[in-house]
């Protein structure tokens, strides 16, 4: 019997991986279910154990910059910038694709999304591999993405000695994801590097991509996503929302605030110290607790509009949508 506990040495995430089988990694930002972009079938096992639409692409992990012309072609000025300020980095470059990158990955699409991830575990088992990996957040389609391997248990049971354990993950939001048309950069998603920061190394605004008709520009735009099973509510007025709370067990995730009121059965505290980098690290594991303790709703406040705010301003917002 395997203990609970039991997660993979390096050398035996190596073995999987190359026998095409599918192995939970951890990264700065989330922990990926990874699968050998050389092996389809380790490829449709990712987004049949997801249950995501074939429709939405993943992205390539690279052990390095150098590996970019493997998988890529045609890369601008604007992403050989990006990557060279950003990677090892939460930035992921969606590029026109090398013809042998399997069109799983890039859901029958000519681009393909591409990012080197930092964390060193991570990074040691990239270099192990003599191909790079395709990983998606380990989590079901459109639930709550994981910071840690507990978290990935939680919604991915299936996945109990598949896990390379790499501790909690330092970013805790998914990689900002740009692309490139003409001279611009778009930005398909807010991500764990700030809009801000990115303009500032690209010395221009990015274009914020919105949808456009019935099929979004990045599928990963759909509006539902990072959804806990428990109802959410976001919210910018905390204390009105609470006075006016339906009946029920309710739980708060707060920015920096600790609100005492007696209608509230669990609360969190983002980042006490009011840090958006904080907060942002905390947030999918409170969603994950919080989604824990059999409430009849979760509110949430907005944080400031700005740098990482804007992040996890995105994910609470898809979280609550319905
Ligand atoms: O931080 C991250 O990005 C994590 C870790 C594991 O690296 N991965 C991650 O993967 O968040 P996933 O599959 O949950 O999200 C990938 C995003 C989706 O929004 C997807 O639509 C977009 O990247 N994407 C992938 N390929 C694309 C492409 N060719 N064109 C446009 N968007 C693409
Ligand atoms: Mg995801």
């Amino acid at each position: 019997m395997e203990k609970p506990t039991e997660h993979l040495t390096l050398e035996q995430a190596a073995d999987l991986l190359q026998s095409g089988e599918v192995v939970a990694i951890p990264t700065e930002t989330v922990y990926g279910l990874a699968a050998s972009i050389a092996h389809d079938q380790a490829i449709r096992r990712v987004f049949s154990l997801k249950g995501r639409p074939l429709i939405n692409p993943l992205i390539v992990h690279l052990a390095s910059a150098a590996q970019l012309n493997q998988v890529a072609r045609e890369i601008p000025e604007e992403a050989r910038l990006l990557a060279g300020a950003c990677w090892p980095g939460p930035l992921t470059l969606v590029l026109p694709k090398q013809p042998g990158v399997s069109p799983l990955i890039t859901a029958g699409g000519d681009t393909v999304a591409v990012r080197v991830p930092d964390h060193p575990l991570t990074r040691r088992l990239l270099a192990l591999l003599p191909f790079p990996l395709a990983a998606p957040s380990a989590n079901p389609s459109n639930y709550i993405s994981p910071t840690r391997a507990e978290d990935v248990l939680r919604g991915l049971p299936e996945l109990r000695g598949r896990i390379l354990d790499g501790g909690p993950c330092q970013r805790g939001l998914e990689s900002t994801v740009v692309g490139f048309r003409g001279g611009d950069v778009l930005l398909y998603r807010y991500g764990s590097l700030s809009r801000e920061t990115l303009e500032s190394i690209l010395g221009k605004p990015l274009v914020v991509a919105t949808r456009t008709g019935e099929v979004p520009a990045s599928p990963g735009m759909l509006s539902r996503h990072y959804s806990p099973r428990t109802p959410l509510l976001v919210t910018r007025r905390v204390i009105d929302t609470l006075e006016n709370l339906p009946a029920g067990n309710a739980g708060l995730l707060s920015f920096r605030t600790r609100y005492a009121h007696p209608r509230l059965s669990g609360q969190v505290v983002l980042s006490p110290a009011g840090s958006l980098e904080e907060a942002a690290r905390n947030l999918f594991h409170s969603l994950h607790y919080l989604d824990t303790l059999g409430l009849d709703l979760i509110i949430a406040e907005l944080l400031p509009d700005e740098g990482l705010g804007s992040s996890v301003n995105d994910r609470l917002l898809r979280a609550a949508a319905t």
